[in-house]
């Protein structure tokens, strides 16, 4: 059980719970066109075993039964994301009915439920129809994006709470162009940086685009801020740490919201960024309701003058972990919160993911109860925090790790996709139920 009570954060505190579209739907049913992400986890040796999205937990069919799962865990809210492929297949053009259809009947059931719904537009799944003409390295791709917000607006806004244009902007770009461990898989620093900047552009006019069509008007961001530590306190290492922190957790904040990015990151990335970049930054800085930041970890940074262009490694420090390896530090959650919110001053935040993967429900129960503390902590020192997202509902398709990590509340029979819920989903439900 969690030793903190839902009156502990006040009386408009928002509790909820998240997922993602190619995480937990399945199938390319019902006229939905083929993502990056359906690609990518089916070509050999890109996800553990083999794993795909495929058919995920089943979701487009089970959907109503993870609603009740929802409601019944006393949770305010569902996080959950649009497929933009399932609703334009091509990704520009025309539109498939049955995936409109779909998040009609999700979204009715939520409001049914009385549970609101947070939607993410973009939750990594591109249509691969984009990417064959290049993704996000194409400028094109930000005009279709911005297409595609506007047709969500208009078709869900007025029954959605609020919409989000990216969910984390570093995986998107760094961890998929960069690093190749997500979809598309490029190791390649001029796509990173092209994509860099227009995902944030796209980010821009899907914001305009909405804004134009009227029917919602709680939008916002989500990135993920991940704690950057010198390995050591040798001058190079603390200029690694710092740099690694600006490319994490300033450029894509600075980016919307100041209409900046931070010099350390443009003095490397300028001669790959396309030309004329400084003239969209007004574009990217539209004013916004709300941002919602992911929380997880740290990476400890060591200078190394021989890895090109980012010259440093990451590695994992010698903290308490989750079984995926990921050092729990809550007190970094009440740092961001504090940073961002004197950094960027008037913006209410969310705590739009936090979670973690472990087998050990007291273990899972406690990473929580120490996440809520930190947070507790950030609203008593001021922070305009207005509500906590955790990840995830249900155990599901961890991207390139597959199956193999357990970040639900709720686990999943394998071969029948029950859902079976855990300890920590009954503490949500004795803290939440009123
Ligand atoms: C970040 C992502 O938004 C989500 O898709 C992922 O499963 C969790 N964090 C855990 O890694």
């Amino acid at each position: 059980m969690f030793t903190h009570k839902r009156a502990d954060f006040g009386p408009d505190f928002l509790f909820g719970v998240a997922m993602a579209a190619h995480q937990i739907e399945g199938g390319q049913t019902d006229g939905r066109g083929p993502s990056i992400w359906d690609t990518f986890a089916n070509t050999p040796g890109n996800t553990r075993n083999f794993d795909s999205g495929n058919i995920a937990c089943d979701h487009y069919n089970r959907w109503a039964e993870d609603l009740d799962i929802i409601r019944n865990g006393g949770f305010d809210a569902y996080r959950f994301s649009f497929s933009w492929s399932r609703l334009i297949p091509e990704g520009t053009g025309a539109i498939n009915q049955a995936g409109v259809d779909f998040y009609d009947r999700l979204i009715d059931g939520m409001l049914e439920r009385n549970i609101k719904p947070l939607a993410t537009l973009y939750h990594w799944d591109l249509p691969s129809a984009l990417q064959d003409r290049g993704g996000w390295m194409n400028r094109d791709t930000t005009a279709a994006f911005a297409d595609y917000a506007a047709f969500a607006a208009e078709k869900f806004g007025l029954r959605l709470e609020s919409i989000a244009t990216f969910n984390e902007p570093w995986c998107i770009t760094m961890l998929s162009h960069f690093l190749g461990a997500h979809a598309p898989g490029y190791r390649d620093v001029r796509a990173t940086a092209r994509a860099m900047h227009h995902v944030l552009l796209a980010h821009g006019l899907g914001i305009k685009a909405m804004r134009e069509v009227g029917t919602n008007k709680n939008l916002g961001i989500v990135v993920n801020m991940e704690k950057c530590d010198p390995a050591s306190d040798k001058p190079e290492d603390i200029e690694a740490a710092a740099l690694g922190d600006a490319i994490f957790n300033q450029f894509f904040l600075d980016g919307v919201l100041k209409g900046t990015y931070p010099e350390k990151v443009t003095n490397i990335l300028d001669p790959h960024l396309p030309k004329g970049w400084r003239d969209d930054m007004a574009t990217l800085n539209q004013p916004l309701d709300w941002v919602g930041i992911n929380y997880y970890t740290r990476f400890l940074y060591t200078a190394d003058p021989c890895v090109p262009v980012f010259p440093f490694t990451q590695a994992r420090g010698p903290l308490e972990k989750t079984n995926v390896g990921w050092e729990i530090i809550p007190e970094a959650l009440t740092e961001f919160l504090l940073r961002v919110s004197q950094r960027y001053p008037n913006v209410p935040l969310y705590v739009t993911e936090n979670g973690a993967s472990e087998t050990d429900e007291a273990k899972r129960m406690s990473f929580f109860d120490r996440h809520f503390a930190a947070m507790l902590d950030a609203k008593r020192q001021g922070v305009d925090l207005r509500g906590y997202i955790a990840w995830t509902l249900i155990d599901n398709f961890e991207w390139a790790e597959g199956f193999t990590p357990k970040f639900g509340i709720v686990g999943m029979d394998p071969d029948t996709r029950d859902r079976k819920p855990k300890d920590t989903y009954r503490a949500f439900q004795k803290m939440l139920t009123k």
